[in-house]
């Protein structure tokens, strides 16, 4: 299998289907999730992963909030800064967070999870730069039959697919970690339509998945290993206690 460790998330073609976020759901998961917080206007909150800023922005605009962003790719926060001149993003990744111990009232990882080499590491980041009583929010893809996330794992072609989490085990290590988890729910229709919209743009998810190539990988194989691993969506608020 090809090694490939490029940034799918640098892929302009890509970009400009996903939409307003670089992710499955947009804004309207981030709504969601913070009905179940007490995070408000001022609270400083990080966006774990933050891409071209648009989450960022959106809590800044929408709701007031201090919020930061990290990110580790240096074109996307480029694009970031000069589409959203007044944020601040730090070049970073989510296993190792420069803030101070207790210092935020949230952090987001939209979609960033399953693309991060050590998972234990982010989730201990988190528990370490959340106060007490602060909320960690996670929005990304799980295996309805995790025990095929082996094989997966092994194609080396980097993206939140193939990276896609055991629930079981995240909500472990979740738990281990000080947290308490006070919303889990499953949002597999925004991925339906997000499918629907890509096969709208792209004829097929054949063609889409062969335009996405360009990063390496046998596509057929790839795409085989995601049926066998039933593709879902969730929504987790995670309160540090
Ligand atoms: C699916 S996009 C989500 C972007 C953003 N959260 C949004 O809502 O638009 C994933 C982002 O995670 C970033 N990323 C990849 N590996 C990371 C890591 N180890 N730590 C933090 N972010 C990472 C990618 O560069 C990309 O910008």
């Amino acid at each position: 299998m090809a090694n490939c460790s490029c940034n799918l998330y640098e892929n302009k073609a890509l970009r400009e289907s996903l939409g307003e976020t670089l992710r499955p759901g947009g804004f309207g998961i981030t709504k969601r999730a913070l009905q179940f917080t007490g995070l408000k206007e001022g609270s400083r909150v990080l966006d774990i992963g933050s891409g071209l800023g648009d989450t960022v922005n959106f809590l800044r605009e929408e709701y007031g909030m201090d919020a930061l962003g990290l990110e580790p790719s240096e074109l996307l926060i480029e694009e970031a800064c000069k589409k959203y001149p007044d944020i601040t993003i730090i070049k970073g990744v989510g296993e190792k967070i420069h803030v101070e111990e207790g210092s935020l009232d949230g952090a987001f990882a939209e979609c960033t999870l399953t693309l991060m080499d050590d998972l234990d590491a982010v989730v201990d980041e988190c528990s370490r730069a959340l106060r007490k009583g602060g909320y960690f929010i996670i929005s990304d893809v799980y295996a309805r039959r995790p025990e095929h996330i082996r094989e997966l794992q092994a194609f080396s072609f980097k993206s939140c697919l193939r990276g896609m989490l055991d629930l079981d085990k995240l909500t472990e290590k979740l738990k281990a970690a000080g947290f308490e988890i006070t919303l889990l729910e499953d949002q597999t229709e925004c991925l339906r339509q997000l499918t629907v919209k890509l096969i709208f743009e792209y004829g097929s998810m054949g063609v889409f998945w062969n335009r996405m190539s360009g990063c390496g990988g046998d596509m057929d194989e790839f795409r085989y290993l995601l049926s066998k691993c039933k593709t879902g969506y969730f929504l987790a608020v995670c309160r540090k206690n």
